[in-house]
């Protein structure tokens, strides 16, 4: 809920992720309650391996010298997706994601890549919301299966 007085636009800078950064970012999904996984593809070594493949589009917003919000763009040469997105409880509905998910986008699509998906757990109302006003649309049904190697990750 936006704060009495409170500008609706949040003035945050939105920039590339770096290794040093990797702290704040999982402070950052803690905060709002994403699953995180340290074990596996979200472990500091995983993750400052993706960071050398994604350099462009994983991204943070910073506001007063904290990172505040978190985007992982990644691509498999299909398709591009947005993984991980995430804004600290108390600056959303102030346009973060929004900057960050336009950001990631376009470094997506200035890869060659026209088509961008998000998976989102059914029940995660806010975030549907989001993408959805972000021009995403759900028209695939679709099961989601995965196979694991290990139960940790
Ligand atoms: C989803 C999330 C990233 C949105 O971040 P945000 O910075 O608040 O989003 P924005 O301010 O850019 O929202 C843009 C628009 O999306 C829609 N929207 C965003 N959050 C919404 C909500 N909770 N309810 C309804 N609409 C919402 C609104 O239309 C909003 O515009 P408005 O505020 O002018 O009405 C944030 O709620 C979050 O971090 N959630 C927890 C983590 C999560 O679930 N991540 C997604 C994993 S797939």
């Amino acid at each position: 809920m936006k704060g009495q007085g409170e500008s609706p636009r949040l003035d945050c800078r939105i920039r590339p992720a770096h290794a040093e950064d990797y702290e704040e970012i999982v402070s950052v999904w803690k905060a709002s309650g994403l699953p995180f996984s340290p074990a596996g593809r979200e472990s500091r070594e995983a993750f400052s391996t993706q960071l050398r493949n994604f350099p462009t589009s994983y991204l943070v917003a910073e506001s007063g010298g904290r990172i505040i919000g978190v985007i992982l763009g990644t691509h498999d040469h299909r398709k591009g997706w947005i993984n991980r997105l995430a804004v600290v409880p108390e600056h959303r509905r102030r346009s973060v994601a929004g900057k960050l998910l336009a950001s990631c986008e376009a470094a997506i699509h200035a890869q060659g890549i026209e088509i961008i998906g998000a998976l989102i757990e059914p029940e995660n109302e806010d975030s549907s919301a989001f993408f959805e006003r972000s021009g995403y649309r759900n028209d695939v049904p679709a099961r989601y299966y995965r196979k694991r190697q290990r139960r940790d990750i």
